[in-house]
């Protein structure tokens, strides 16, 4: 049975995509079996692996039923990857019929034998897709960036995961918060991560030991669609996230 677990945050540009590939590309690196599935109608993820974005089936026609969920599976060098469509963005008003929180969840279903991991990487927004996304997965990472006002969302964030909680997935955890654009040197990230962490113990959330430092090397890796570790393995945004990999392994995610 696979893993699911969301990126999350409805913040824009905290590191969702960077961090969806990147784990991704590395579990795989370890001999996982790995699928990634972007539910951004931004489609940044696909991009950020080269997938074929102009013919392939999408998440969205899996959602509308008009695809099986193994016929929008590509594989690319760095991960299996399922991409997202613009069309994805008018779902809230599309699909209204009840259980449509449930789409994903039953377009999983038939996927779980054949992976170790599904990673889903969730728009900037707390909508039917990253509800969609809760509702599929046991557990969700979220990115944060070390400023304080990002500090803001995470209380909303964990309302609705509570709500999923209650109305469509039980067993959904959050693994923790992971600090993105962190300096270990700047007074400012250190001051975060110390709120962070008292906000963190209100909500009973984990904030993980790893983190992941501010380079050009994201979105160098990004533009040339190889995953960070393809592209500069022995850069400080391949070793964050390698030690950011085996944390999770460790804490059993
Ligand atoms: N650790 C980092 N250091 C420097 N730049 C980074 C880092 N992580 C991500 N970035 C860059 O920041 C931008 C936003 O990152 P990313 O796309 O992963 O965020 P996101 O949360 O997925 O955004 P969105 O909410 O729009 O989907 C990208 O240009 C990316 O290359
Ligand atoms: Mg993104």
């Amino acid at each position: 049975m696979a893993k699911v677990i969301s990126v999350s945050n409805q913040k824009g540009g905290v590191g969702k995509t960077t961090t969806t590939c990147a784990v991704a590309a590395g579990l795989k690196k370890k001999g996982y079996r790995v699928l990634a599935i972007d539910l951004d109608p931004q489609g940044n993820l696909g991009f950020s692996v080269g997938a074929n974005t102009e013919t392939s089936a999408s998440i969205y026609d899996v959602l509308k039923g008009e695809v099986k969920t193994q016929f929008a599976i590509q594989k690319t060098p760095s991960m299996d990857l399922i991409i997202s469509s613009i069309l994805l963005s008018g779902i809230e008003l599309e699909f209204t019929d009840t259980g449509r929180e449930f789409l994903l969840k039953e377009a999983l279903r038939p996927m779980q034998a054949f992976y170790d991991y599904i990673l889903l990487d969730t728009p900037p927004a707390l909508g039917i897709l990253t509800i969609n996304a809760f509702t599929a997965s046991d557990t969700i990472i979220v990115p944060m960036l070390s400023d304080i006002f990002s500090l803001q969302g995470i209380a909303q964030l964990d309302e609705t995961v509570e709500r999923v909680r209650k109305y469509c997935n039980s067993d959904l955890s959050i693994a923790g918060i992971l600090l993105t654009r962190f300096n270990p040197r700047a007074r400012l990230s250190r001051e975060v991560r110390g709120t962070a962490e008292l906000i963190a113990e209100d909500l009973h959330l984990h904030v993980f030991d790893s983190y992941i430092r501010s380079s050009v090397t994201a979105s160098e890796a990004q533009s040339l669609q190889q995953s960070v570790f393809d592209y500069a393995p022995k850069s400080h945004i391949a070793q964050d996230y390698g030690r950011f990999i085996d944390e999770l392994l460790a804490r059993g995610v």
